[in-house]
């Protein structure tokens, strides 16, 4: 991606994650009142005490007695309500970023998110999204609202000594530049550096649980737990690191408090006296800045989230760009379907290549199956046959032509309507069997799902474990490989697709098993007149297949 195209994306990203102006006013304004009555109860609390102090008759601090009572009251109602509307908002807007970011991922898969990591992906739909709901709540918002505040209060201080507010807004701004150099000197690097942390331990933590029969058979675990330990103590650091930033940040914003109203008691002082300002209005110029100060100390913390934030955004737009890479079918949106005659198959002079992958993993293959015929593709690992399945099945895009019924295959949906796969290594989720069945063909029976099951040869096993419901665990860790295999075929069954392309469907099923498996399919298949694409290294007697390929580097010969 070029840096222009990486930016235009992350503004993308940004701005999506924003609530429209009208969801976001109602906290922004909350916000801002929130702010203006901190400053007001400590400039009516300041002119109270010491006017008090001058033992006037009551009835001239009624109404500031009032105002205290009022503003005090008014801080909590607003930041209450700065808080529901501001988070109403953006969690709103959270869900809207959540399912799009899912919908940029969907059509990519499975081909367009095999470069990604799981962990990348999870970090990217959980964490990353998560970051950027501070975007408005803890960037935006506190920036409008500290700047309102600070122009309010310097321009009510004006009012009462032109000179106190020069002191106080040349306070705010270097006091503000100041403490966010400061913080992104200690703390900016680690801030960029937190989400691809916590992705380094969420990755490692994946790779040891999931691995870890294999690590610990071959002694590797303790390397591997040391690799989860290390990525935990690094983002430890760094989180630690982006805290000692923010607490100089609000060090620095409390000092300049403490000059400023030591500054602000000098310039007070002078103009105290018979002709000057009362003592009520010299309290209320001295103590101001210390109430502007604290609405204006979130500001590095801010400016700290903003570094987060843009940092997820910048991987949200890396691993979820906007449209699919050109290696993936885009989804079509005709109205109108093509009027296929029947469901031949035709390949000519196709090439196909993985995303990021300048070479093709296939190249110039032709093909034909009619309708009931049964095709046999061989070849050695790492040949293409795979790639070719998912080219079939529109997964992955292709120059050439495609065609099924005489008709150019060309929506993702509707050729998967008619070409099933059922994948070298079959996805379960961690349902029942009944479930993991079901969801081919929703309306089927249990007697129907015992038929397939009984077709694959696992009735008796589903039997055993106490009917349909037995679960599978995840990832279909509570059954065998070929368990899973056939599992896998009994779905494709289920959903009688007319053309199947199987890669390599009894793998990890026994020969003898295999053997009656696969002819019983194929011959099922036929007799119905559906087409059957086999991948396979098993013999497949001469007598039920029709046609016999052999991949040779992408080619079929
Ligand atoms: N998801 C993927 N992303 C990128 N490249 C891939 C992907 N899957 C396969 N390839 C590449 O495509 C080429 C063909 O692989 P393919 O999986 O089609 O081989 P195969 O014939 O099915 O092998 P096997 O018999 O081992 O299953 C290989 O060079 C492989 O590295
Ligand atoms: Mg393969």
């Amino acid at each position: 991606m070029s840096a222009i195209s990486a930016r235009s994306e992350r503004r993308r990203v940004l701005r999506s994650a924003l609530p429209s102006v009208t969801q976001a006013m109602p906290g922004m304004l909350s916000g801002i009142a929130t702010g203006l009555s901190v400053v007001a109860l400590l400039a009516t609390s300041a002119w109270l005490i010491v006017r008090a102090a001058e033992q006037p008759p009551v009835l001239f601090l009624t109404m500031a007695a009032v105002g205290v009572r009022a503003f005090a009251l008014s801080r909590a109602v607003f930041r209450y309500l700065e808080r529901l509307y501001s988070h109403d908002a953006v969690f709103r807007q959270l869900a809207a970023l959540r399912s799009g970011v899912l919908e940029r991922l969907i059509p990519r898969a499975p081909a367009g998110l095999s470069s990604h990591s799981r962990g990348s992906l999870l970090n990217v739909v959980v964490a990353d999204v998560d970051e950027l709901q501070n975007l408005s709540l803890r960037v935006v918002q506190p920036i409008v609202v500290a700047a309102t505040v600070s122009v309010l209060s310097v321009t009510g201080v004006a009012l009462l000594s032109p000179e106190a507010a020069v002191l106080l807004l040349i306070a705010l701004v270097v006091c503000g530049a100041g403490s966010a150099w400061a913080t992104r000197l200690v703390a900016g690097a680690a801030e960029r550096s937190i989400a691809p942390k916590r992705e380094a331990l969420t990755s490692a933590i994946i790779d040891y649980i999931q691995g870890f029969a294999v690590l610990s058979h071959f002694g590797a675990e303790p390397a591997a737990r040391e690799r989860v330990y290390a990525a935990d103590a690094a983002l430890t650091r760094t989180v630690l690191r982006r805290s000692r930033g923010f607490g100089l940040g609000a060090g620095i914003v409390a000092v300049c408090a403490g000059l400023t109203v030591a500054g602000a008691i000098l310039i007070g002082a002078r103009l105290v006296g018979d002709d000057g300002v009362g003592g009520p209005v010299f309290a209320v110029v001295a103590l101001v800045p210390l109430a502007v100060f604290e609405v204006v100390g979130t500001l590095p913390v801010a400016l700290g989230h903003w570094r987060s934030v843009r940092s997820s955004a910048d991987r949200l737009a890396r691993v979820a760009p906007q449209g699919v890479p050109t290696e993936i079918p885009d989804e079509c949106h005709e109205t109108h379907l093509p009027s296929r005659r029947g469901t031949r198959l035709t390949l000519r002079d196709v090439t196909a290549r993985w995303p990021g992958h300048e070479a093709p993993s296939i190249t110039h293959v032709d093909l034909d199956v009619e309708p009931g015929e049964c095709v046999i593709i061989e070849g050695s690992s790492g040949s293409g046959k795979t790639t070719l399945a998912n080219v079939l099945v529109r997964f992955l895009d292709h120059e050439g032509c495609y065609l099924i019924g005489g008709e150019e295959a060309r929506d993702p949906a509707e050729v998967r309507a008619l070409v099933g796969l059922c994948e070298q290594h079959p996805y379960l989720f961690d349902e029942s069997v009944r479930q993991n069945l079901l969801f081919a063909r929703d309306t089927a029976t249990d007697a129907e799902l015992m038929d397939v099951l009984d077709r694959v040869g696992l009735s008796e096993w589903v039997d055993s474990r106490g009917g349909l419901d037995a679960p599978v665990g995840e990832r279909g860790a509570l059954v065998s490989g070929g368990q899973a295999q056939r599992l896998s075929l009994a779905r494709a069954l289920l959903r009688d697709f007319p053309i199947l392309v199987l890669d390599e469907p009894t793998a990890n099923v026994d020969p003898d098993r295999a053997d009656a498996l696969l002819r019983d399919m194929i011959d099922a298949s036929r007799s119905r007149g559906r087409s059957t694409i086999v991948i396979t290294h098993d013999d497949v007697p001469e007598w039920l297949v029709d046609k016999r390929f052999t991949m040779r580097e992408g080619s079929l010969v």
